[in-house]
């Protein structure tokens, strides 16, 4: 009789989007009249700038002759790609990172949910609380986080490191210490971000305990402030215990089209192993390449018209952002984020729980975000509203919400 990983039973209810996604559609059902707009789950709303479509364009035209025809892409991304990303998103910087560290992917998610395979199921995490819930998911699928106590909302073997007011929403070294750090800044859903000597520090930690980072920088493309870091390789010794994931997701509305990118230096290593060389053999055996299509569509996006035009679409979202982070503070709300990134996290009023605050919210002013306590205990109290929306969209719900 074949046996199930039981380590699924363990996840509490459904992922937090699928809940929400069920509430609002049982509201729509019920008031079909009522017009619900989403602030709430973090996808673009904006089109593919023109010279990415270009670029897809000419390369589905390469499909079609046999010449120029291509089949399987090289496991770990073509060339091209790899080459492009190394010049433009960390030489650029003064990054030392080369094409061959880089692994071209289907984005951001599966790699950080993939990542876990190569590490021992003995490693403790330690994660941001509130966080991006697929890093814990992910290691609980695994059977790395022990188990879950519905009370306090947390697994039994996982570091959760409190990103609160009282931290300006970022974390602070545990007490106990962890082998694996998930950490994610810009953050999604707080919008916090930490500064290059702030993240210094978590590199000089990480190289004296012997811990790795796996550093999900998928919403760098918003980062406007100069002391924040685009990359964890601008710190001094990261290429010792760095991982870092990034997405064309959110730089350049790919959620549909799906490419991201995972670097692993070479000098990351486990005794005498190379953690590159583990991840080289678990991509190419588990992972057939991103479409050479995609990865032509991800290059054009380091071209010149490619960079400004998704930058235009980056600021598209800003001016979102920057409207409801005034229009809500005008309101008397407090809020928190939304400058470095498209999320403003802002704290529900009269102390109401954030399910009751997104009750609220839909119901009474039609409008839909995320709740807090869906991304870790810490986000009890909170609620993350995102600037993807359409600008008029955007006016329209602050009204609703100044109403309220
Ligand atoms: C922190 C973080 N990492 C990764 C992802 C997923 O990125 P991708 O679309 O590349 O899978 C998201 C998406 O919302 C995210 O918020």
């Amino acid at each position: 009789m074949f046996k199930i990983n039981d380590n699924y039973l363990k996840l509490p209810g459904s992922y937090l989007f699928s809940t929400v996604a069920k509430k609002v559609k049982a509201y729509k059902e019920a008031n079909p009249d009522r017009e619900v707009i989403s602030l709430g789950i973090g996808d673009v709303t904006q089109p593919l700038a023109p010279a990415v479509i270009d670029a897809l364009h000419k390369s589905v035209d390469e499909m079609a002759h046999a010449e120029t025809f291509r089949g399987y892409a090289p496991d770990l991304g073509y060339e091209f790609l790899r080459n492009t990303i190394a010049d433009k998103d960390f030489k650029a910087l003064g990054c030392d990172i080369s094409a061959d560290e880089i692994f071209v992917s289907d984005g951001a998610k599966s790699d950080s949910g993939n990542i876990g395979d190569i590490f021992s199921i003995d490693n403790k995490i330690a994660v941001c609380d509130p966080v991006y819930p697929v890093y814990v998911d992910t290691n609980a699928m695994s059977g790395r986080t022990g188990e879950y106590n519905p009370d306090t909302q947390k697994w039994s073997d996982v570091i959760y490191m409190p990103c609160t007011a009282a931290t300006n929403f970022a974390p602070e070294i545990p007490k106990e210490t962890p082998d694996i750090i998930y950490l994610c800044f810009p953050n999604n859903p707080t919008g916090s971000t930490i500064t290059k000597p702030q993240l210094q520090e978590w590199v000089d930690y990480a190289n004296k305990v012997g811990a790795v980072i796996i550093y999900d920088a998928a919403y760098e493309a918003f980062i406007e402030e100069a002391d924040v870091p685009h990359s964890i390789y601008e710190c001094t010794g990261a290429r010792t215990c760095a991982i870092e994931l990034r997405s064309f997701s959110k730089k350049a509305g790919f959620t549909g089209v799906r490419l991201g990118y995972t670097v692993i230096p070479k000098d990351l290593k486990c005794g005498d192993v190379s953690l590159h060389s583990l991840w080289a053999r678990r991509h190419g055996t588990k992972f057939n390449g991103a479409p050479y299509i995609v990865q032509r569509a991800g290059e054009a996006v380091y071209s010149e018209a490619g960079a400004k035009q998704t930058m235009e679409q980056i600021a598209y979202y800003k001016k979102n952002a920057k409207t409801m982070m005034e229009a809500l503070a005008g309101y008397g709300y407090s809020v928190s984020g939304g400058v470095n990134s498209p999320y403003v996290w802002l704290k529900t009023p009269d102390n109401m729980t954030s399910w009751d605050f997104f009750d609220l919210l839909l119901e009474k002013a039609n409008v839909v975000g995320t709740p807090g306590s869906g991304f870790g205990p810490s986000g009890e109290g909170y609620f993350r509203l995102t600037a993807f929306g359409s600008y008029e969209n955007t006016l329209k719900a602050l009204d609703r919400i100044k109403a309220l």
